[in-house]
């Protein structure tokens, strides 16, 4: 599943903006143009999900720096909509009074809409709307089979209450039938209503729902401190890479203790990094973990976290974060920082091979990057004359096309500044 369509109203440095975007996305523009604004949306519909909307609100910097702080102040509806498409295909049976019923998840919309108060700092949901896409076949005992074709169901915000229910033909077949959680996630929506949003209720987390929920309390933007793998970590750490990569020495030895992922593990790592010959990950006073790293020079002797480069403890954790967690999408603010020209675009081969399985969102500033991303996986982010954010696909501006048709490299038009036309 991917976020494949995206609409933006008032929400820091932009007003309107429209966007489809793909598996992987490269984010491109000068400086201040707003490419972390737009990774932020990211991280604001994680922590709504992970803590709530008042909590993500506060995360952004409150009422007043959520919104564009350049709009007149009762300008101060700031909404969000997404559309999700599935592409593995995933559905459950149930028997119904009808039959066999089969519901395939075909895709999400979910669209809010958040008025805030300046003046005391509250804010009121005015619009909160999530449609399942479902597609329903039913099977009859002959074998035969029935093609409903595509119904939505949905959960809408109306005045004073959430109204869940099908917009299709599919009249027979109530969806609390199908459904059997919808009732207690109305009720706990309508004590919370114009708080809260649906992407809160715990019983989210039920068919066919569950699939857009997951996504978007797993959205990860990493943003490593190479510092801190560098230093033995506790053993009682979690599981999963943490953001800023402190725990890397336990994900390692996960990684490690498996035949099949080791071996994943060191052929990745060996096509960027051909001097590493091992890694070995080894515990001390019962209580930290320390990972180190055998070079072909020098064989037989391991050389601790504390003393590995920057950019190898980087590049270990950004396979890790693409090939090794389990996440629907991953999100990287210019991570070519630290890496030699020579494999950035080994890097981006990477994230593109691995945006298969999960969606893949980077910003940068790097010319090597832009060359090897694929102009269609370009987008620019820019100012306007009235100074939101805009986006734009150079793959779809047809000068662009021009330029290219006669050989001008793309990242010769990014380093010239000639991208928007
Ligand atoms: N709430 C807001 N309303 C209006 N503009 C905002 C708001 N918050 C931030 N901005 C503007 O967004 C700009 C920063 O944008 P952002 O950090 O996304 O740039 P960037 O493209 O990541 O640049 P860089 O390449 O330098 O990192 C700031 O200069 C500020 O003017
Ligand atoms: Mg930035």
């Amino acid at each position: 599943m991917y976020i494949s369509q995206l609409s933006i109203s008032n929400f820091k440095s932009f007003h309107r903006a429209n966007i489809k975007l793909r598996k992987f996305n490269v984010l491109i523009g000068a400086n201040a143009a707003g490419k972390s604004n737009l990774l932020q949306l990211f991280k604001f519909i994680r922590d709504i999900s992970q803590f709530g909307l008042e909590n993500a609100i506060s995360l952004q910097g409150g009422n007043e720096y959520l919104r564009n702080i350049n709009l007149k102040r009762g300008n101060n509806i700031v909404g969000l909509g997404l559309k999700f498409d599935i592409l593995k295909e995933y559905g459950i049976k149930r028997n119904t009074k009808i039959g066999i019923l089969e519901a395939k998840l075909k895709n999400f919309y979910y669209t809010f809409k958040i008025k805030l108060n300046l003046k005391n700092n509250t804010y009121y949901v005015i619009k909160d709307e999530l449609t399942a896409g479902l597609h329903f076949i039913e099977y009859k005992k002959d074998n035969k089979t029935f093609d409903y074709g595509t119904a939505n169901l949905y959960i809408n915000l109306l005045k004073n209450s959430y109204e869940i229910n099908f917009k299709s033909k599919l009249k027979k077949i109530e969806a609390n039938e199908l459904f059997p959680t919808l009732p207690d996630m109305q009720k706990f929506l309508n004590e919370r209503i114009h708080k809260s949003l649906i992407i809160e209720s715990p019983l989210i987390y039920t068919f066919p729902f569950e699939k857009i929920a997951y996504f978007m309390k797993n959205i990860s933007m990493y943003d490593f401190d190479t510092r801190l793998p560098k230093k033995a970590t506790q053993f009682l750490g979690k599981a999963e890479l943490e953001e800023n990569g402190e725990n890397l020495a336990i994900v390692l030895r996960k990684i490690l203790s498996d035949i099949e992922k080791r071996r994943a593990f060191f052929n990745l790592v060996n096509n960027v990094l051909p001097l590493i010959e091992n890694i070995e990950v080894k515990s001390f006073l019962d209580k930290y973990l320390q990972f180190l790293i055998e070079e072909s020079f020098a064989k037989g002797q391991f050389i601790p976290s504390s003393m590995i480069s920057d950019g190898t403890i980087f590049i270990i954790a950004l396979i890790i974060a693409i090939y090794f967690e389990n996440k629907p999408c991953a999100i990287f603010e210019e991570p070519e920082r630290r890496i030699h020209p020579y494999l950035i675009s080994k890097i981006i081969d990477m994230m593109r091979d691995a945006s298969s399985n999960k969606q893949i969102i980077i910003s940068t500033h790097n010319p090597e990057a832009v060359k090897h991303a694929d102009i269609e996986n370009l987008l620019l982010i820019s100012r306007n004359e009235r100074g939101f954010s805009t986006i734009d696909r150079p793959a779809e501006i047809e000068q662009i096309k021009v330029f290219l048709k006669n050989e001008i490299g793309i990242e010769e038009l990014y380093v010239n500044n000639l991208l928007k036309l």
